[in-house]
């Protein structure tokens, strides 16, 4: 039998799932790994410790099946993360995440010196403080001793599938997210490398996601597997998902929260607010992206509640929905879709004397459907319809969490057979890559397949749609102080 292996390195685990060429999961590992965050709004991680946890999620996902009958590995991995190495391939500096914020400086200087329009027209894109470029120019001022010796420069995945295969490469998608790419010609930027002083030999060649870039050292024990290129997580959940036609959205609820639109056509928002990213089908996807998603959900229970019981704590919101008037910002790291700002934090309004943990808890909930709703309305505003979406991601498993979102969003949300996103979308990036299908959409018309789908209910949609307006000014109105904090 040939099987699969779709490895999700995530922010705060990497997930491993081994499938057959039909789609069907026969094993699933995680393993987690730290986040550090050395200074307020910083987060960095050890490359070394997502090399570690992913060979012992596949010794322990192979463990019972056999590593010949493997045909091919991919990847999905957390975007814009810096990675650098040394001619002699050694980790020069810890790896900056996708949610850090130290690069106010530099994001604010290509924004304002080189200008929105033309690193629009450069790449698609406007600089976000989490985008791989500006953490550059900030390694660059700040830690001159590191720069000079950077000879590779990598993405996580891409980290990881160099200690996999000894092949420096990246995918177009995750590429998307760096502000190096010319996103719409799928080619480095000249004018971006020239600005950030990026010789273009450091940067990992371009290819797309299913494209074969080799086989994996003899040291990983799979002999007959090909490595594909994988993808940038959110595009790989979309693959994971079948969100593959022109139009279809699909959320991610991890650590992040993503709103992800399939495009046949490369496009830009006007106003650069959603990301215009490459797909890994080969086309194109506009996507808006919150800095803290399930994250909150995570924090607010463990840190705060001291419960790891998530599902115990939503117990009996069902009776609460739309008539909360608790709200939460669900800012943690600072925000990026829609607001662009490094100095915003979470913020709880409106509590009384007699507000409830489950009030507050139900705040949370909403406060992140609500920052995705803002996502949807920046695509509403560019003219895109969106009339239903898919949902993956941590979060997903919360069906109270799903029918607050049907509802805030007011459109029919709908789960798939295999939740395993990224991951999933990875072992279907390998698919296709050796052979298995013809491509993205003949995989995923064969294999993927919808669970159950959620839908609005209109008196609680009526009721979001209320607090949704007031909701719409708590960031404004408490944008000053969040800067003085
Ligand atoms: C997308 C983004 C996040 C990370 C999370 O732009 O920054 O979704 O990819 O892993």
């Amino acid at each position: 039998m040939n099987t699969y292996i779709g490895i999700d390195l995530g922010t705060s685990s990497v997930k491993l799932l081994l499938t057959a060429a039909d789609g069907r999961i026969l094993n699933a590992v995680t393993k987690e790994y730290p986040v550090y965050y050395p200074q307020s709004g910083w987060s960095e991680q050890n490359p070394e410790d997502w090399i570690s946890a992913t060979r012992l999620g596949l010794d322990a996902l192979l463990n019972g099946y056999r590593r010949d009958e493997v045909k091919g590995v991919s990847f999905g991995g957390q975007m814009h993360g810096l990675v650098l190495l040394d001619d002699r391939d050694e980790v020069i500096r810890p790896a900056i995440l996708w949610n850090d914020g130290r690069t106010q400086k530099q994001t604010d200087r290509l924004n304002t010196v080189v200008g929105k329009e033309t690193l629009s027209r450069y790449t698609a894109n406007v600089a976000f403080a989490g985008f791989t470029a500006p953490k550059i120019l900030w390694v660059e001022e700040n830690e001159p001793q590191n720069f000079v010796r950077i000879a590779k420069i990598m993405l996580p995945k891409d980290y990881l599938a160099y200690m996999l295969t000894g092949v420096h490469v990246t995918d177009y998608s995750d590429a998307s997210g760096m502000l190096l790419m010319d996103v719409q010609n799928k080619c480095w930027s000249k004018e971006m490398c020239a600005y950030c002083h990026v010789d273009e030999k450091w940067l990992p060649k371009l290819c797309e996601s299913y494209a074969c870039i080799g086989t994996v050292r003899d040291e990983y024990g799979l002999p007959n597997a090909i490595v594909t290129a994988g993808a940038g997580d959110n595009a790989a959940a979309a693959i994971g998902t079948g969100t593959v036609q022109d139009g279809d959205c699909n959320i991610s609820l991890g650590t992040s929260g993503t709103v992800f639109i399939a495009q046949n056509a490369f496009s830009v928002d006007g106003h650069n607010a959603l990301h215009s990213f490459a797909h890994a089908n080969g086309k194109y996807h506009l996507m808006g992206c919150i800095l803290s998603a399930a994250s909150c959900n995570k924090w607010w229970s463990e840190e705060i509640l001291n419960t790891k019981d998530f599902f115990a704590e939503q117990d009996g919101l069902d009776a609460l929905l739309g008539k909360n008037d608790v709200f939460f910002l669900p800012y943690l790291m600072g925000e990026r879709s829609p607001h662009n700002d490094v100095s915003a934090r979470g913020a709880f309004i409106g509590m009384r004397p007699d507000t409830t943990r489950k009030e507050m808890t139900l705040a949370v909930l909403e406060g992140v459907a609500f920052a995705l709703r803002d996502c949807v309305e920046v695509a509403r505003s560019n003219g895109l319809a969106i009339t239903r979406t898919k949902i993956c991601g941590g979060g997903a498993k919360s069906e109270i969490w799903k029918k607050i979102i049907a509802n805030v969003l007011n459109l029919p949300v709908a789960t798939v057979g295999i939740e395993e996103g990224p991951a999933y979308g990875a072992a279907i990036l390998a698919m296709v890559g050796a052979g298995e299908y013809k491509d993205i959409s003949e995989a995923t018309a064969a294999i993927v397949k919808t669970k159950d789908v959620v839908l609005p209910d209109p008196i609680i949609a009526a009721a979001y749609q209320e607090k949704y307006r007031v909701f719409r000014q708590a960031y404004p109105a408490l944008k000053g102080v969040f800067a003085q904090i």
